[in-house]
């Protein structure tokens, strides 16, 4: 039998990160049965070591190199567990690619992840920021999720409340040195009303001339908006959207509304959600570029990396705008991928 994973030392990581930046790790690991994760991590080069979960790095920037060890869940497989006619729950590996998910749940007649459509990355990435757009969070349809706990050393499955979901945020964002994702468990209806409220998603499928959409029409309806509206990180290095949408409160949200009044808004549980990329737009980054490292031109919110730029120069590049955008908005933006 082959072994269940591939050790490398001092491996590049340039091909597992989305933006393309050369970095190196101590250790890289690759792990095609869940099962070999507690030998794994017991191998004495690798017992205590800093540990970094990778699916296919679409939401990482590193800034040096890592002293550690790299991660990389490639187990496959998808599942239905159990189907009465109405809905469906089903069991997704970690390694799965995301979108070959959303298509297969497609031709299963299920819907509810539609609105998910060409987000980048693995199924193993989707609950740690509870990946969204287009209206629709992946918490909404999640069940649970298979988790190998390095505090205990214990595989455990953990119920959506257990996972503490919020706005691009859950447990595992909060503890990535605690959890490895090994596998997700979802919900999906057969009939379920399509949530086409978003901005663009009505406008798209009229233009596609459809009228009565299916569940399909809308997964190609959200791959042409975001084909469109998002540089593609198969042609140019990003992590899609580089900073969160800020929360703030209503009050304060007022006084903005009243000094800008495009400003877009959005509620929000704990307030108003304002548009980062129009407060970034607003202070004039949008197509930037200096050196390799630059904003979007079809994007505010997406730093890209021209070819040869490195993390730390990207990194540079977005604290420029974070201060900017406090100068300007007095408003504090976060980023949203993992900075290393
Ligand atoms: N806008 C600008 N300038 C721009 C782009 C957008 O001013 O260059 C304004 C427009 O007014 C637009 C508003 O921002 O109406 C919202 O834009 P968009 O619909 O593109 O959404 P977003 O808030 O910028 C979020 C997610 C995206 C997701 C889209 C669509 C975050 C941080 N980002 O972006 O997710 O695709 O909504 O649902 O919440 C990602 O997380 O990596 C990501 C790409």
């Amino acid at each position: 039998m082959s072994s269940p994973y591939t050790l490398i030392n001092d491996a590049p990581l340039d091909r597992h990160n989305s933006f393309r930046v050369p970095a190196r790790a101590t250790l890289l690991a690759e792990v095609t049965a869940a099962e070999a994760l507690p030998g794994l991590l017991a191998l004495p080069a690798v017992r205590g070591k800093p540990l970094l979960v990778l699916g296919d790095g679409s939401n990482v920037l590193f800034t040096r190199d890592f002293d550690g060890l790299v991660i990389i869940v490639a187990a496959c497989g998808i599942e239905i567990l159990e189907d009465d006619g109405a809905s469906a729950r089903i069991r997704a590996s970690a390694g799965e690619n995301w979108n070959g998910l959303v298509r297969w749940s497609l031709t299963q007649g299920l819907c509810g992840l539609e609105n998910l459509a060409l987000i980048p990355g693995r199924v193993g990435a989707a609950p740690i920021q509870n990946i969204g757009a287009y209206g629709v969070e992946v918490a909404e349809t999640l069940l649970s999720v298979e988790a190998f706990d390095r505090t205990t050393g214990k595989s455990v499955c953990l119920s959506r409340e257990q996972c503490g979901f919020r706005y691009r945020d859950s447990v595992f964002k909060q503890q990535p040195e605690r959890w490895i994702i090994t596998a997700i468990a979802l919900r999906l209806q057969r009939n379920a009303p399509l949530k086409l409220d978003y901005a663009g998603v009505r406008e798209e499928l009229a233009a596609m001339s459809v009228t009565q959409p299916t569940a399909t029409n809308v997964a190609d309806a959200v791959c042409r908006l975001r084909l469109r509206k998002l540089p593609d990180p198969a042609v140019i290095g990003n992590a899609g959207s580089f900073f969160k949408n800020p929360v703030v409160a209503n009050e304060e949200t007022q006084k903005l509304q009243a000094a800008h009044p495009g400003l877009p808004v959005f509620n929000a549980p704990d307030g108003k959600k304002l548009s980062a990329a129009w407060l970034i737009e607003s202070c004039g980054w949008k197509g930037f570029r200096e050196g390799d490292a630059g904003v979007s031109e079809k994007h505010a919110l997406v730093l890209v990396n021209h070819g040869k730029a490195s993390g730390a120069q990207l990194w540079s590049l977005a604290a420029r705008i974070r201060d900017s955008v406090q100068g300007q908005f007095g408003v504090q933006l976060e980023p949203e991928p993992r900075i290393l």
